[in-house]
């Protein structure tokens, strides 16, 4: 079934932003037609399952974590970075599940996360002026002209990246890697190099005991332990290419976008008459709509009933990034009119994109300042009446050194070690490990209210 008036390609008619000029358009139309015969990458029953896990994070009833790259990258395309931050993801999942004693929804910002928006068209360095680098489904990170010229062919790679990278969380996800008893000791190892072992180790302790007891009760070969679902998610930035993978359910009749379980819309393309609303106004996929500081409250309710006309649970999750200092304004009057306005939503916090700076040549995030963010996220949520469903996160399983702050107590002048990024900086495996042990107990003194916020004491 066709939403009203909607047609796989009738984003083309909208204005765009964003999505690149490609010098040759014989290329692209060859490209799309090409990737339009490939198989898709998910199964529409996938999405609809996701659909309902999100749907019980909304009402109070779970919790979604969604992490990884910035951005992925053709030079990252081997075995360990995918398993290494797949990893981290259970890792955190295990502890954000004990914390709030409910399903985690396990959302990987991987398997396509390739097109990103970029606030400058064009980069500066020295006399030389290029335009930007977007991503490795677009052009290259080098800074040359041949290099950041569009290149469609590019779409091919990133379809059989994410076809390969998917493959391998599949099989992990399924094939024993993720069971529970494994992902446990894997924390009780973060736990006992952590600077605050003393601190983590009483969590980690009580997981422990719970695991022995489920045991006990012959519960350890449940497929619920020795298994997990993990679904993939990416911003649909570029339009040809999520077009070109957009196809009929032959269950339902209905659209779903196949390059991914979840698509997001940025904070810089979620104009309510412009061409990403437009394109996933159509797909039946859950969605993501990132909400910025300068989000109209009238305007977000108004694209609450484009995206999800049949007020559907799950199928729209609101990703707050506001960035610590402004939270506490900005956030309130949203969670107040989205409620006010009866509207099905799942709301989730970014506490990356609002909070980076720039050190010397770095771009890098400070941990405090996302953890302060939050906090305001929480403390929002709690004054409103509403449920904080999940956190969004940059992340990476390897040891990197991007963002400021943490345990280990990484300086500016660590940045130069291992800064990998081609795009925004992420939390390390630890890092991200650690804030997962934050937010779990922030979730459980929530829970309790006698007792004070620990993320307030950092
Ligand atoms: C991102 O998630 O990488 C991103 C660019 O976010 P935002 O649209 O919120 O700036
Ligand atoms: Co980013």
């Amino acid at each position: 079934m066709t939403v009203r008036g909607w047609q796989p390609g009738s984003w083309r008619e909208m204005p765009v932003r964003q999505v690149p000029d490609y010098p040759d358009q014989a290329k692209l139309e060859a490209m799309e037609a090409r990737l339009a015969s490939y198989p898709p990458l998910v199964f529409a029953g996938e999405a609809r399952r996701l659909q309902k896990a999100l749907a019980q994070a909304g009402q109070g009833q779970g919790f979604v974590l969604q992490g990884g790259d910035c951005a992925e990258s053709f030079a990252d395309f081997r075995p360990n970075p995918i398993r290494d931050t797949f990893r981290v993801l259970l890792q955190m999942a295990v502890v954000l599940t004990f914390g709030s004693s409910l399903p985690v929804v396990k959302l990987g910002r991987m398997a396509g996360q390739f097109a990103k928006p970029r606030s400058s068209d064009t980069e500066t360095q020295g006399e030389v002026t290029l335009p930007s680098y977007r991503g490795d489904i677009i052009n290259g990170p080098e800074f040359s002209p041949e290099a950041r010229l569009p290149d469609p062919a590019r779409m091919e790679f990133a379809y059989m990246q994410s076809a390969g990278t998917l493959n391998l969380l599949r099989a992990f996800a399924t094939g024993g890697y993720a069971d529970l008893h494994e992902v446990h000791r894997w924390n009780l190892g973060f736990v006992a190099r952590s600077p605050l072992a003393d601190r983590y180790q009483d969590l980690a302790a009580r997981i422990d005991e719970t695991l022995r007891f489920m045991g006990a009760c012959g519960m350890s070969n449940a497929p619920q332990v020795r298994e997990t679902d993990f679904y993939t998610s990416h911003e649909a930035l570029l339009l040809p290419y999520e077009q070109a993978l957009t196809r009929v359910d032959s269950t339902t009749g209905d659209w779903y976008a196949c390059s991914a379980h979840f698509l997001w819309i940025g904070d810089r393309t979620r104009q309510p008459e412009g061409a990403h609303v437009e394109f996933l106004r159509g797909v039946r996929n859950p969605l993501g709509l990132k909400v910025g500081p300068t989000t109209d409250p009238a305007e977000l309710v108004r694209l609450t009933e484009i995206l999800n006309p049949e007020n559907q649970p799950g199928r729209l999750t609101l990703i707050s990034r506001m960035g610590a200092q402004k939270i506490a304004e900005k956030l309130p009057p949203l969670l107040r009119a989205v409620k006010q306005a009866g509207r099905e939503v799942v709301w989730i916090s970014d506490p990356m994109h609002g909070n980076t700076h720039t050190a010397g040549s770095y771009k890098t995030r400070s941990f405090d300042a996302i953890l302060a963010e939050l906090r305001g996220f929480f403390d929002a949520h709690a004054a409103e009446g509403t449920w904080p469903g999940g956190v969004h996160v940059e992340m990476t399983g390897t040891n990197v050194t991007e963002c400021v702050g943490g345990a280990h107590k990484l300086t500016e002048a660590d940045l130069s070690a291992n800064y990998a990024t081609f795009c925004d900086p992420r939390l390390n495996a630890e890092q991200a490990l650690e804030l997962a042990f934050l937010v779990a107990e922030e979730l459980k003194a929530r829970r309790q209210p006698a007792t004070a916020p620990l993320i307030a004491a950092q």
